[in-house]
């Protein structure tokens, strides 16, 4: 089998993580006997300063002749915040119509979580984000612009279809994960009255087609508090773009940070894109110290994507063994090792007939 994969290696200290993750892809292809091609794609902070292009239609009809794609990370200190954002990865997202966005949140090591008397039993879960509506649509208006009765309004789009396919998205991960089979929906039904009864609804009209998920319902300033309080208690976890966003990075925290948390920009039916969450990290560019678990396990997910879900687990399983048995820390500069040595262990620790 040949898979025909982007690669966007992207700002910061995307390029040295991504070349850590096609090592790894290099020899999990040998173990387990697939063939790939890689193309490149230099979008980014550089080539928009260079030429003053974020991505167009022609990028955006290239990328989806792929399979799948790899992100390092967007983001340039030198370009003003938002228009890398939202020419590259909400254009990717949106245009490619990526509209989940599934963040793992697993502890590998109770030595890296920061929150007392947890462990890897305790933290398992997983998040599916909304990644095509809600506040990202970018609706709204300013009135008044300049004036002292400015008003800047932002308005959260929910549309049923859009509601829907995530909720049933989530109902099916949630029934394939060997797990609890919890489902939770976190949202803001108490305030955000419009917004939150749809996603209600649709949750409770879909609820009865998997009897075997049981349904919980949290406000999502009670999830945050619950995810240091009691995180043994997700299973599955579905919510908007916004709160998805947000809980996220919390999740990743609780993971051990952003040197090992993934995600991927899923459409089910098209091109999906997986990305290690943690940004670009300027101030780490060119030092070999940044954390590449978190793009390998990307790169996991990514070929669980693509159906090599054997190879898949080996990945996830090489990971986990040098988080647990070498890292020193996950944070950058304190590993114990550079990026490449990192990387080098994670190929050591494949097992050799997955
Ligand atoms: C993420 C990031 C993005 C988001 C930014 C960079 C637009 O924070 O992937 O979570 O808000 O979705
Ligand atoms: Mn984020």
């Amino acid at each position: 089998m040949m898979h025909n994969l982007a690669v966007i290696p992207g700002d910061g200290t995307g390029p040295e993580v991504v070349r850590e993750a096609i090592k790894v892809l290099a020899r999990v292809s040998e173990i387990h006997g697939f063939k790939y091609k890689t193309r490149e794609f230099d979008f980014g902070g550089e080539r928009y300063l260079r030429t003053g292009k974020t991505i167009d239609e022609t990028d955006l009809k290239e990328l989806k002749d792929h399979e799948a794609i790899l992100l390092g990370a967007i983001g340039h200190p030198d370009v003003k915040p938002g228009i890398l954002e939202q020419g590259i990865l909400l254009n990717i997202r949106f245009s490619l119509d990526q509209y989940i966005n599934l963040r793992p949140v697993k502890l590998y090591s109770s030595k890296f979580c920061p929150l007392k008397d947890k462990t890897e039993a305790d933290i398992d879960f997983v998040v599916v984000r909304e990644n095509s509506e809600g506040l990202y649509k970018g609706m709204g208006e300013f009135r008044a612009k300049g004036t002292k009765d400015e008003v800047a309004i932002q308005l959260s789009y929910n549309s049923r279809k859009g509601v829907e396919r995530c909720l049933r998205y989530a109902f099916e991960y949630t029934r394939k994960r060997a797990r609890e089979k919890k489902l939770m929906l976190c949202g803001k039904t108490n305030v955000l009255t419009y917004a939150w009864d749809l996603w209600q609804r649709v949750f409770d009209e879909l609820g009865p087609q998997y009897p075997e998920i049981s349904r919980d319902y949290a406000h999502v300033d009670a999830t945050t508090m619950w995810f240091v309080k009691n995180p043994e208690w997700f299973d599955v976890i579905v919510t908007d773009n916004i709160f998805g966003d947000i809980i996220t990075d919390l999740g990743a925290m609780i993971q051990g940070g952003m040197g090992i948390a993934a995600g991927g920009n899923i459409n089910p039916e098209g091109v999906s894109m997986f990305e290690p969450i943690g940004g670009s990290a300027p101030k780490y560019t060119g030092k070999n110290v940044i954390n590449p678990l978190a793009a390998i396990a990307a790169l996991g997910m990514l070929l669980d994507n693509v159906g090599e879900e054997e190879a898949a687990q080996n990945v996830e399983q090489a990971v986990v063994k040098v988080a647990k048995d070498d890292l020193q820390s996950l944070g950058a500069g304190r590993m114990g090792y550079s990026t490449t040595e990192v990387g080098d262990l994670v190929v050591k620790n494949l097992a050799e007939k997955g």
